[in-house]
């Protein structure tokens, strides 16, 4: 039960499509009345130019071990990083097998405490703000099990990341994780996202959804990124990051559909040119085929 109003006409939702929200001063949603620092390192996030990110997620050996297409870290990610705006990754990962001289903005995953063998939504912070101020993070980040029985606990530690990361002009990315017992859809995902954009987070990431994404979108008042999900045939990814960016999202956080892709360096130029230039997928998937075969 995603939304709990029930009142009459609580269906009759009024989003404002087509009315983009205003942006004075700086170029992201909802970040006119930020800090300094923490537009500074949005702005190394987020390319000034086309307003959005392709950050390559690889933080998920912290729940899920070897993943596949991302057995060694030290192989499959260094040739992607060129490709890619941001990194979004564990301190570990970092640590060992990324060269301090890479460039790239990184987005810090902080929490911990559970794996795919358990209940996924009971997390804790292992990494202080500190400790990834002192690993030179552009941001933070821990996901909201919103709805997952361990909801209250999720939400603390993304407060800690949000309270801490403000004082020393820090931001923070808010990823809505869902659980096995909620429906990946607008309705779920609408209300997740809004709740951690108004605890404070400075961008969401969460799942594409067909209908109701630009609505997802538009109820939130922060800069949208996605998730790519398990992975899909490569033409197939590219058309959901499509229309993704098409209905709003300033970004792809895409992980196995980029690192598992039959070509991982070319899918990444070919998610690029889907986010930065709004390339039509059959367009990014010519693009693809022309980098693979090179
Ligand atoms: C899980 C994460 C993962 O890093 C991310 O969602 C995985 O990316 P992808 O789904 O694109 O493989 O944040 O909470």
């Amino acid at each position: 039960m995603p939304d709990a109003e029930k009142s009459a006409g609580a269906e009759r939702k009024d989003y404002g499509i087509g009315v983009p929200m205003e942006t004075p001063g700086f170029f992201l949603k909802g970040s006119a009345h930020l800090y300094w620092g923490v537009k500074n390192r949005l702005s190394q996030i987020f390319n000034p130019k086309s307003g959005r990110t392709v950050m390559l997620a690889f933080d998920h050996g912290y729940i899920m071990g070897p993943t596949t297409g991302l057995e060694r870290l030290d192989l499959v990610v260094p040739p992607l990083i060129p490709h890619v705006d941001c990194l979004m990754c564990t301190r570990g990962g970092l640590r060992t097998c990324i060269s301090p001289e890479v460039r790239k903005p990184v987005v810090m995953r902080c929490s911990t405490g559970a794996t795919v063998l358990r209940e996924l939504s009971n997390e804790v912070i292992g990494v202080t703000v500190e400790e990834a101020l002192a690993l030179n993070a552009a941001a933070v980040t821990a996901q909201a099990c919103i709805g997952a029985e361990f909801e209250r606990e999720t939400l603390d530690n993304l407060s800690y990341l949000i309270n801490e990361g403000n004082r020393y002009g820090l931001p923070t990315l808010g990823v809505t994780a869902v659980g096995k017992e909620m429906v990946r859809d607008a309705r779920y995902l609408g209300l997740a996202c809004r709740v951690i954009a108004e605890l404070g987070v400075h961008f969401v990431k969460t799942y594409y959804c067909e209908p109701g994404f630009e609505e997802v979108v538009a109820g939130c008042p922060v800069p949208v990124v996605i998730a790519g999900g398990k992975k899909l045939p490569e033409l197939d990814a590219l058309k959901m990051a499509y229309k993704a960016i098409d209905q709003g999202a300033m970004g792809v956080d895409m992980g196995r559909n980029i690192f598992a892709a039959d070509n991982p360096v070319a899918m990444a130029q070919a998610v690029g040119a889907v986010v930065h230039e709004l390339a039509a997928p059959e367009r990014a998937f010519e693009l693809y085929n022309d980098l693979k075969g090179k």
